[in-house]
């Protein structure tokens, strides 16, 4: 039986909210890391986590445009000048799909607070703000060229139709952050289907931007207008937030782009196991440097570590999934932690670094569970 809660996330989120499949977070939705038990590489969008500034809007894609604008386009157009681009025409552009990770900058916030006394204000995430789906739509840069860009652009800056985001009385307007042009020629997708269907109306519909190996900040949904510029772009969402704030930081912060290396169980927060039997465990890692190299796994609250058998299919892949045996001698408290380590060495420290926000946390998580 799938139970859809009323909260004030049913009238933010449009689609079905089971509570085996996701946790409400202040209006948004976290996937339950168990939800993924014996899935496949990509998450099912059912349990997809959504993350909304407002709420999820119902756009007709009948009338839907694309606009693209501003003076790194041929004549610089301006907004009521747009070059524009309706679904029909995405969908008629040489189309591409890839497995891309989506991870919001402030999963996993919580253990700041639980693990390390330093609590962060935003969305309480644990572990589930993260998902790889395949999208499969146009390259940025097909759409871009259509539109005349020209060699002195610097900036592209995609924006939502969702409502404008209103923060302590002030309006900050629609969600927006820029993407750099070389990062926006590369491999940047407008997306308008998610794992095989059209995108879902709380993912994006009709089109989302997606950009790969960035924080999910950058992958704008519902969107509409598109500046193009010729000199640099802001909006508060590279000014203000998501940058890292605080003493080991530089005064006016640090821009946060990349992910960190980040594991997780596929078991329910204090699962209860039973003692003296061998139990598989499951559990994925990934980076936004790179595929995981290796991953350490620790069932006596971090005095041993021995290595994760990494499942071959996902080497080289934007996640991966791992296992490994356990029989838990007797029961008792005891404390699951998993470590990996990226291609590029980078691994988990057993303290993130703290920054006001909350962004980035890439500590060891410690998962308890009760053996019986
Ligand atoms: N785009 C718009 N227009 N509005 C938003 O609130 N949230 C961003 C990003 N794109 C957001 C947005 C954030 S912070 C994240 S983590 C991802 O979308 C979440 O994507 P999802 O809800 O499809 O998981």
């Amino acid at each position: 039986m799938t139970l859809s809660l009323p909260s004030r996330a049913a009238a933010s989120i449009v689609k079905p909210l089971s509570p085996r499949l996701l946790t409400l977070r202040d209006g948004n939705a976290e996937m339950r890391w168990e939800a993924m038990a014996g899935q496949g590489f990509a998450v099912p969008t059912d349990r997809f986590f959504v993350r909304n500034h407002t709420r999820s809007p119902l756009l007709d894609v009948g009338t839907w445009r694309l606009r693209l604008f501003g003076t790194g386009l041929r004549g610089s157009p301006t907004l009521d000048e747009a070059v524009e681009f309706d679904y029909g025409d995405l969908r008629a552009m040489p189309a591409e799909e890839t497995a891309a990770v989506l991870e919001c900058a402030g999963n996993g916030r919580r253990f700041f607070a639980s693990q390390q006394a330093h609590p962060a204000p935003g969305v309480p995430w644990g572990l589930g703000a993260v998902g790889v789906a395949r999208w499969r739509g146009v390259r940025l840069s097909t759409v871009l060229r259509h539109a005349g860009l020209t060699d002195d652009a610097v900036d592209v800056q995609p924006e939502g139709l969702d409502p404008d985001f209103v923060t302590g009385g002030e309006n900050l307007g629609r969600v927006r952050r820029p993407i750099p042009i070389a990062k926006a020629l590369d491999d940047v997708l407008l997306a308008y289907e998610m794992n095989g269907e059209t995108l879902p109306v709380d993912h994006g519909f009709p089109v989302r931007v997606v950009v790969p190996g960035w924080i999910g900040i950058s992958s704008i949904k519902w969107v509409g207008p598109i500046e193009v510029s010729a000199t640099p772009l802001s909006s508060p969402w590279n000014t203000r937030f998501y940058r890292m704030f605080g003493p080991d930081h530089p005064v006016d912060g640090r821009l946060v782009t990349t992910p960190v290396v980040k594991s997780a169980f596929e078991l329910p927060w204090d699962v209860r196991v039973p003692s003296g039997e061998q139990v598989l465990i499951a559990g994925r890692s990934w980076s936004g440097n790179g595929p995981i190299r290796r991953v350490d796994i620790s069932t006596d609250d971090g005095a041993s570590w021995r290595p994760a058998d990494l499942d071959p299919d996902d080497e080289g892949g934007v996640w991966q999934r791992w296992t490994t045996l356990w029989r838990p001698p007797r029961p008792g408290r005891w404390t699951l932690r998993a470590r990996a380590t990226d291609v590029t060495g980078a691994g988990q420290p057993d303290q993130a670094r703290p920054n006001a926000l909350g962004y980035l946390f890439d500590g060891v998580v410690r998962h308890p569970v009760t053996v019986y």
